[in-house]
């Protein structure tokens, strides 16, 4: 089985984005053909700094690392050191509907929040369709977000094997129902542009001042409260260990939770839970050039893959004269 995923290398790491997409791939380690990959075309969308989007592609890959993706079980590599996916990009381009992209809710949300509406914007989903035909790709770990994408995706290679006969696989989304979408300090999905992200790689400072944002109601220690309902359980019981969670879980059913208390022991556990993490990442990040290294020997192996495709792509559509 192959097992593709990307991460934009657009800011700081945030605990949604650990659950929803790192943690399912780290765990599929060993499970089948692993290909993970840190998406900077597409993160040109959103930041057009050269500084900014170098450091953050070398960061990404480094946070993937710490957290437990062993690049001699995965193909890993940077999405620009493989191009070939920018010209699949275009073969698929030809034979997408605009219709299709015009549904797309990602697009919208994102020109919303005030993201330039560029074209690059528009045929995000294309591109994201190239990442995963280009490697075969048959599971495909995202966050509840992405499953439109991996909808389109397919759409587009059924087109694709209509059109030009069998040629790609047909991706599936792996989204894990308990961890679909990982609640924010407000409630909303957790998410960078939302501003109620906890980040995984920050100071014991900034963790605390995260947590400590989490937003609850006004109840007392000693009202009975409903802990399916508060926000702060919510994401209490992703990280606690189980007997913390029940204990918790006691107190507000019963009357004695206090939402400072249980926040500082949140700040605990997350400091300890990614403790590891975190002293892996910055013998990571201090070694530049062995991150390097390790990209560039992925991205040779990525390449062996996706010449195959393409080249029977461009026969298919008639490109070999
Ligand atoms: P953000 O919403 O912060 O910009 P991205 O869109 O870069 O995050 O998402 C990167 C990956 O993390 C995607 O696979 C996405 O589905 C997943 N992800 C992001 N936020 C969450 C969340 N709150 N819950 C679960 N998964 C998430
Ligand atoms: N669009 C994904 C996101 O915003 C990132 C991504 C790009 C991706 N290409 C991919 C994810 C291919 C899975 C497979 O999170």
């Amino acid at each position: 089985m192959r097992i593709l995923s990307g991460i934009q290398p657009s800011g700081k790491l945030h605990v949604g984005n650990y659950l929803g997409m790192m943690k399912p791939m780290i765990e599929n380690m060993g499970r089948g053909e692993l290909f993970a990959f840190v998406v900077n075309l597409h993160a040109l969308t959103s930041v057009q700094n050269r500084e900014q989007l170098a450091n953050d592609t070398l960061e990404a890959a480094a946070d993937f690392m710490a957290l437990g993706l062993d690049p001699d079980q995965a193909v890993f590599w940077v999405q620009s050191d493989v191009p070939e996916v920018t010209e699949l990009m275009w073969y698929l381009s030809s034979l997408t509907p605009m219709g299709l992209l015009e549904r797309c809710h990602s697009y919208k949300d994102k020109v919303a929040k005030g993201i330039l509406s560029s074209h690059g914007l528009f045929s995000y989903p294309v591109l994201m369709a190239a990442d995963i035909l280009l490697f075969q790709a048959e599971v495909v770990p995202v966050g509840k977000d992405q499953k439109q994408h991996l909808e389109v995706a397919r759409d587009i290679a059924i087109k694709f094997n209509n059109a030009f006969g069998e040629t790609f696989v047909l991706p599936e989304p792996q989204i894990s129902a308990d961890l679909a979408t990982v609640p924010g300090t407000d409630g909303a999905k957790m998410s960078k542009s939302y501003g109620n992200t906890i980040g995984i790689f920050q100071t014991a400072k900034q963790l605390k001042k995260n947590v400590m944002a989490i937003v609850t109601d006004a109840a007392a220690i000693e009202d009975i409260k409903d802990p399916e309902k508060c926000n702060l359980f919510n994401i209490f019981k992703i990280f606690a260990p189980p007997e913390r969670t029940e204990a918790v879980r006691d107190q507000y059913l019963n009357g004695g939770a206090g939402y400072g208390y249980v926040k500082l022991e949140l700040v605990e556990i997350l400091w300890e839970y990614f403790r590891e993490a975190r002293e892996k990442r910055e013998e990571l990040v201090a070694d530049q050039g062995y991150l390097r290294e390790v990209l560039a020997k992925g991205a040779e192996k990525a390449r062996g893959h996706a010449v195959k495709t393409i080249d029977l792509v461009r026969d298919r559509m008639g490109m070999k004269y």
